[in-house]
């Protein structure tokens, strides 16, 4: 049993892959070819945004994102203390001030009244995270900002196809904040086969600064206008993306039923459960236990792969500590140290999740 199969996943169309390969070779389409076109206006589509504009990888969605709005240096930025550090270099990589926010307790998500006590007048962004799938609630942040001039980017980076939880009407995540970032790292729900990223937007005025922003700055050749990124999308990972959409939600669908089984037949009363939202697309399914020892010795004698994501709160990463120094996020350090993540790939086979099942409810 893998942990994560891409191989697996994506035999079918390896052909097909090696045939646009072969295709973009020959015309040596090799930066911002047409394949990328093609899966900025597919991904966007998919997505129900106005615009996508491809990038190098997710961190950089977020970095150029937060550039585009052109804020004072040290305006404040509200993120999950839980989240991939990413989330926080960008913001300090756009020379603005990282706020961290508690997650909900025993979700993966911001809270919102932990937002509402960070919020300040220096505060120009707020970033939620759709951590391991699972929507967070960004009708309940645009409702805490009203009509104060603050900004929402959501991280899409592990919730490709998912739909805001939030809203009544069925839309997708990547659709309904100011900015919506995501990547393609390869393990992603959508992942390409190397580095990749996409920004998406319904803003007009957006969606011109960003395409400048990922390329140096400049649309016309040596007309630079901005102090920007190099940070194109790779024109044949845009292909390879443009393949791989065509299976997301099939395989977003598979991820969901294995999570069912896990919700359903984990009944150990040494682990806890987290509440994820209706729509997750389940990029992680993450049990906590206080016993986390004892059952990583256990995966490891069974054979079963396990993964952390993250064994640091943000405020506990080396790099961020001077940041947030004396700072306390219970929830999001209960993750940390009790979080285990069980294998969900798409492809896993019922007698794996059986065993997983087995071994977790025997501890
Ligand atoms: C929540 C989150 N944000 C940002 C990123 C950064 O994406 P990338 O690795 O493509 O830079 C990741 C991916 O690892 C992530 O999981």
């Amino acid at each position: 049993m893998k942990f994560l199969n891409i191989h697996k996943q994506d035999k079918k169309i390896f052909k097909n892959l090696i045939n646009d390969f072969k295709k973009n070779i020959n015309k040596g389409d090799f930066i911002l070819g047409k394949s990328v076109e093609t899966f900025e206006r597919e991904f966007a589509s998919y997505c129900g945004s106005k615009y996508a504009i491809g990038c190098g990888n997710g961190t950089d969605a977020l970095t150029i994102a937060l550039k585009a709005l052109n804020l004072p240096n040290k305006s404040e930025v509200i993120i999950p203390a839980m989240t991939y550090c990413s989330t926080a270099f960008a913001v300090i990589n756009a020379n603005l001030k990282p706020v961290l926010a508690d997650i909900d307790f025993m979700t993966p998500t911001i809270s919102l009244n932990q937002i509402k006590k960070k919020i300040n007048p220096r505060t120009k962004v707020i970033i939620p995270v759709h951590l391991y799938g699972s929507s967070a609630n960004i009708n309940g942040i645009k409702k805490i900002i009203n009509k104060k001039k603050i900004k929402v980017i959501d991280d899409c980076a592990q919730a490709h196809g998912a739909y805001d939880d939030s809203i009544k009407n069925k839309k997708r995540i990547g659709s309904t904040s100011d900015i919506s970032c995501f990547s393609f790292y390869p393990g992603k729900n959508l992942g390409a086969y190397g580095d990749a990223g996409i920004i998406t937007t319904n803003s007009k005025i957006y969606n011109k600064i960003i395409r400048k922003m990922r390329n140096l700055g400049s649309e016309k050749k040596f007309i630079h206008e901005y102090i920007g990124l190099n940070s194109r999308l790779d024109t044949l990972q845009a292909s390879i993306l443009t393949k791989k959409l065509n299976f997301l939600d099939k395989n977003n669908l598979k991820r969901k039923n294995i999570a069912y089984f896990y919700d359903k037949q984990i009944n150990s009363s040494k682990i806890e459960k987290l509440k994820y939202s209706n729509t997750c697309v389940y990029h992680q399914y993450v049990i906590l236990t206080k016993y986390r020892k004892k059952l990583i010795n256990l995966f490891k004698k069974k054979k079963i792969p396990f993964g952390f994501h993250y064994p640091y709160a943000l405020n506990q990463i080396h790099a961020l500590r001077k940041f947030f120094k004396n700072q306390k996020y219970p929830n999001a350090e209960k993750i940390a140290s009790q979080g285990i993540s069980l294998p969900i790939d798409p492809n896993l086979r019922n007698k794996d999740l059986r065993k997983v099942v087995k071994v977790i409810n025997s501890f």
